[in-house]
Parts: C-alpha cells; sequence; structure tokens
C-alpha cells in the first residue's frame, strides 16, 4: 500500500526583521526569504558562487550561529537567521 508522505511544516525567525515565517521542510532557505519579501544583492542567480547571501543561521532554540550560504541550504528544522539590513533588498 502507497502512503502520501505528510507535509512537515517548520518555522523560520528572521532578525532583525521581527519576522516568523512559515516553511515546507526541506525548503531553501533563500527561496523561503524571498516569499517575504527579502531579496540579496546576489550575482551569481544563486549557484553558490557570489558569497552576496551569506547570513548566520542557527537551530531555533540554540544560540551557535554559523555563517551559511542560504542558497545553499535545505532547513530541517526549526531555525533562527540574522539578516542584515545593508545586505538585501526589501519588498514587503
Ligand atoms: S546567491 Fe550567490 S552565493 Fe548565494
Amino acid at each position: 500500500m502507497n502512503t502520501i508522505p505528510k507535509k512537515e511544516y517548520l518555522t523560520l525567525a528572521v532578525h532583525p526583521w521581527e519576522l516568523k515565517l512559515r516553511y515546507l521542510k526541506g525548503k531553501n532557505l533563500m527561496r523561503v526569504l524571498n516569499e517575504a519579501g527579502i531579496y540579496f544583492k546576489y550575482s551569481c542567480g544563486g549557484d553558490g558562487a557570489c558569497g552576496r547571501c551569506k547570513i548566520e543561521v542557527a537551530e531555533q532554540d540554540r544560540e551557535n550561529y554559523q555563517e551559511l550560504l542560504s542558497c545553499k541550504i535545505s532547513l530541517i528544522k526549526n531555525a533562527k537567521v540574522k539578516v542584515p539590513p545593508q545586505k538585501v533588498v526589501v519588498d514587503f
């Protein structure tokens, strides 16, 4: 018998924007931010080459942030990020 996998939703806290986003487990971090109206001033089209989408990322209940390329991250846990205003174009 085939079963349809259940969709699992997680949350992403975006600082300093004070946003809480809901996303489908496994979704790309940059795409989650883009869908909320936050766009990086990138030049590589999300290929991981320019480094302009690098932001601090941590699990929701941890304080040890890591600098990661958001275009290369698939989110599998509740998380939080620090997105410096000077790195992005915001379109709320
Ligand atoms: S968008 Fe260029 S490295 Fe992520």
